[in-house]
């Protein structure tokens, strides 16, 4: 398995402990969220950020693997509407212990999904345009966290998530401007 594959799914590992201890935490109604709330944002914020403007990018130069990408854009953006929702309901327990049960619940699925139907896509790419891309997506990885807790004052358990619905759109715009799966990035 190659360098950027093994990378993001140790962070989907974390990913679904941090996603599982939160909804148990909000269904028992413990009163101690908001730290592992900021630690669960502060790694799936960026994951997504990095997959949408890296990784899928690449997936759909593949034809074959359209489909499933757009459904992982779409997935994103869900759960970036929950984390936002989140946010906003800080004090209200119910609303908390159903938003994480419907992440947990849409989330799991879809790294299942990353790891079983999409990174075999990727396949098709050299040593060398894997070696790039987990650069990428590392250094995007910094810049996002960056972002989010050095942009303001608050402190970090009361910030909130950058908007997420934009960029992605703009990269399947792109791609679809572009109506050649090889497109601009192939080599
Ligand atoms: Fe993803
Ligand atoms: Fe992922």
């Amino acid at each position: 398995m190659h360098e950027l594959l093994s990378f993001l799914e140790k962070q989907h590992t974390e990913l679904r402990k941090l996603i599982s201890e939160l909804e148990e935490k909000t269904t028992r109604r413990d009163g101690n969220k908001a730290e592992a709330f900021t630690a669960l944002k502060k790694l799936l914020v960026p994951h997504m950020k990095s997959e949408e403007e890296i990784f899928y990018p690449l997936l759909l130069e593949n034809e074959d693997a359209r489909l499933f990408t757009y459904m992982a854009y779409e997935v994103h953006r869900m759960a970036s509407i929950i984390i936002g929702d989140i946010d906003e309901e800080r004090n209200n327990e119910e609303r908390w212990a159903a938003q994480f049960r419907v992440l947990r619940q849409l989330f799991f699925d879809h790294i299942d999904q990353e790891e079983e139907d999409l990174y075999a896509f990727l396949e098709q790419f050299d040593a060398g345009r894997m070696k790039g891309a987990l650069e990428a997506l590392q250094e995007k990885q910094r810049s996002v966290v960056e972002e989010m807790f050095t942009e303001s004052t608050s402190t970090v358990a009361e910030r909130k998530s950058p908007e997420l619905s934009r960029p992605e759109h703009e990269v399947i715009a792109r791609a679809e401007a572009a109506g050649d799966p090889g497109g601009e990035q192939a080599g």
